[in-house]
């Protein structure tokens, strides 16, 4: 199966399971960016089933990029190994498995130029420091569900704003928006 056949069927499974994946509109908000801004090594956090890192390598590979993703769900990350292996993008993405605040730290340094930030909401804080060094120049950072969540988040915000750490909100759905931060 390649990408569009495995995209249809995942998305299938998402509504009959509830399985809290990006929406179509957030993937394409993704794609583009990658795309206008020639983004190639990217880092994911919270890899569920693969459905985002599926949608953002269909689009890196076309840069000759790159996505390493990290899931500490053992069930997810195989479910991803199988999903990413019938979209035929095994050599476009490395999954990690394993809890992200233990693993981002062991990441080379200024080796990313987008990560996509969409693990435990509380934590987002969290990831965002820890990838910070791991990120090269005119990086991208999107933080997933910050408008919903945001009750989760307040370190978060407290964070980017004690940092001056410049940011935009930006709604991609009805349902909820993305923070990007971008560093010229
Ligand atoms: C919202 S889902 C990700 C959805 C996925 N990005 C997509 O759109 O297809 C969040 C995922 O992050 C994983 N996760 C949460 N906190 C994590 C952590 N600290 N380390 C690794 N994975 C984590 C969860 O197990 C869950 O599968």
């Amino acid at each position: 199966m390649k990408i569009k056949e495995t995209l249809i069927k995942l998305r299938k499974f998402w509504i009959e399971n509830d399985v809290p994946n990006i929406t179509d509109e957030n993937a394409k908000f993704l794609q583009n960016l990658i795309s206008q801004n020639k983004l190639k090594n990217a880092l994911e956090i919270g890899t569920a089933n693969g459905y985002s890192t599926i949608c953002l390598t269909s689009v890196l590979q076309k840069n000759l990029g790159h996505i390493t993703s990290i899931e500490f769900s053992i069930l997810s990350h195989n479910q991803a190994i199988a999903n990413i292996k019938e979209a035929w993008l095994e050599n476009t993405c490395t999954l990690i498995h394993g809890q992200a605040l233990d693993i981002i730290p062991t990441l080379p340094d200024n080796s990313f130029d987008f990560v996509f930030i969409d693990g435990m909401k509380r934590r987002s804080k969290d990831f965002l420091e820890l990838s910070r060094p791991k990120i090269k120049k005119n990086w991208i950072i999107i933080i997933d569900d910050v408008i919903k969540f945001k009750h989760k988040m307040p370190s978060l915000y407290e964070y980017v704003q004690e940092n001056k750490i410049p940011y935009e909100v930006i709604q991609i759905d009805s349902d909820d928006g993305v923070m990007m931060i971008v560093k010229l």
